[in-house]
């Protein structure tokens, strides 16, 4: 029998349901304020979701980074933790889980993903060798990759980038353009290769097994480094596990084990994969592991903690273990599934198919009336926390850099994300989030742009400040209070 059948029921209505696998034994209070309030709120943070104190956010839509509800497992490990600065039980315990999970040797901590990211461009990129190739950039990857004078090329499928579509593996390597990449560039040239699971810009969408092998023949026989980002790995197993024949009935260890096979080098945040605040790479190549292994201490701290709580430590060896759970790891996509097909039942235009990570909103099919010089990605998802308290990301033109000549770098995709992080949400909180963006939508051309009051030289929608383009704000928060006058 599928494990499946025990996540996903029909009700005797006919109505599917994602079910919890799982029950709330602690809780956190939130709360809902009004319209005219968060309008307030929103004029005060510079229309930077990012910004938002959490007392005034509803539904923290924001990431699923740091803040999946850990198990009760998690917890009771975190009071084992060995504390010391150097030769922590602790390490060598989580050493040995991720040894077991991905099969690889050697594991450098590192106190979170972009830290791994800071490891690897200091060691592999170069004037020498500038060039990354990728299926799609991370901002965070790219920012390291750029900061030291290299170049991010991409290779998903232009169809890859249409937001709606049937493509079940949009992360996938486009093998002609990558070759073509590799031609053009000379092997000699490029730092490395990258896959990176879940490919989280273009909507969470996951890569096949099958473009793993077909990645790693390629890196083997150019002799080129492959490294994995398997920050949300979790998702992209869920996915391998129900949309690739050949998965269907093996079980996540294995498959888990064969990735780390096919890669040199993975890297994760274990503030998405194993649910707790960390981080780390693993290699079996002694070589990667040596190039490296020095840079640990320089940014991090000593080898057996890596900038890491030990407390942290623990809970991530246990959450890494608990991704070979199909109902742990069906829980977000499952979720991110009953929002989307909840929103497209009131006509917002969404990411399809429905990834990991949470549900992706098309502003440039919401807002098409928004040029993009105008973030309206942005200018969405400050609509979004006006009518309903929702905190999402901005995954859009304002993501990006600026170009080298102060010109905007307008995004492939104009995206809202709302994050659905596993086991946080109930499917009321996830109904009534779908329910005041679909009254959003019913009201779509109030919405205008956005443009700068302060903006920094660097990952800039961080702590960038911006203000509405007229007063579409007001008018969009007076003909909210018309439907709905309580305000909530
Ligand atoms: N790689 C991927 C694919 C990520 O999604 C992230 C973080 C990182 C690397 C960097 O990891 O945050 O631990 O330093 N993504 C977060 C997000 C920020 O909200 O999507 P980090």
């Amino acid at each position: 029998m599928s494990d499946n059948i025990y996540t996903r029921v029909t009700f005797f209505s006919g109505e599917n349901v994602p079910l919890e696998m799982h029950k709330a034994r602690m809780v956190q209070r939130v709360n809902l304020i009004s319209a005219t309030e968060r309008l307030d709120v929103l004029t005060r943070t510079g229309n930077n979701t990012f910004l938002l104190p959490n007392r005034e956010v509803f539904l923290d839509m924001l990431t699923d980074s740091g803040v999946n509800a850990m198990s009760e497992n998690q917890y009771a490990a975190m009071l084992l933790a060995d504390d010391s600065y150097a030769g922590s039980e602790t390490f060598y315990r989580l050493e040995k889980v991720l040894q077991g999970f991905f099969g690889t040797k050697y594991y450098l901590p590192a106190h979170q993903g972009r830290a791994c990211e800071n490891i690897l461009a200091s060691a592999y990129v170069s004037a020498k060798t500038p060039n990354v190739i990728t299926n799609y950039h991370f901002t965070t990857t790219k920012a390291h990759i750029m900061l030291r004078g290299g170049t991010v090329h991409e290779t998903v499928a232009d169809s890859a980038l249409a937001t709606e579509s049937d493509v079940p593996f949009k992360g996938d390597y486009d093998m002609g353009k990558f070759d073509a990449l590799v031609k053009k560039l000379g092997a000699g040239s490029i730092a490395f290769v990258r896959v990176e699971a879940g490919t989280n810009l273009i909507g969470g969408q996951p890569v096949s097994l099958a473009s793993m092998r077909e990645v790693s023949a390629y890196c083997r026989k150019n002799n080129l480094t492959l490294v994995f980002d398997a920050s949300l790995l979790a998702d992209n197993l869920f996915f391998l596990k129900t949309r690739e024949r050949e998965c269907l009935d093996r079980d996540l260890a294995s498959i888990v084990r064969e990735i780390g096979s096919l890669m040199d080098v993975v890297y994760f945040s274990g503030r998405k994969l194993g649910c707790a605040r960390g981080g780390g790479i693993c290699t079996s190549n002694e070589a990667a592991y040596r190039k490296m292994r020095d840079l640990v201490p320089l940014y991090e701290g000593f080898l057996t903690y890596g900038g890491m709580s030990v407390r942290e430590m623990e809970a991530m060896a246990v959450g890494i273990q608990e991704t070979l759970d199909i109902h742990n790891i069906s829980q977000t996509p499952l979720f991110v599934e009953a929002f989307g097909l909840e929103l497209q039942s009131l006509g917002v235009p969404v990411v399809t198919p429905f990834g990991g990570l949470g549900c992706h909103v098309d502003a440039s099919r919401f807002i098409p009336h928004v040029p993009q010089e105008q973030y309206p990605s942005a200018a969405l998802c400050s609509a979004i926390y006006l009518v309903g308290g929702v905190r999402g990301m901005e995954r859009g033109t304002l993501s990006e850099s600026r170009n080298p000549d102060g010109s905007e770098h307008l995004s492939n995709m104009e995206l809202v994300r709302l994050a659905v992080p596993k086991r946080v949400f109930t499917h009321s909180q996830i109904k009534f989030a779908a329910d005041r963006i679909g009254w959003l939508h019913k009201h779509r051309d109030l919405v205008g742009g956005l443009e700068f009051e302060e903006e920094p030289a660097t990952l800039r929608f961080f702590l960038g400040r911006l203000k509405p383009v007229g007063d579409w704000q007001r008018r969009l928060v007076d003909a909210f209070l018309k439907d709905m006058p309580s305000g909530l």
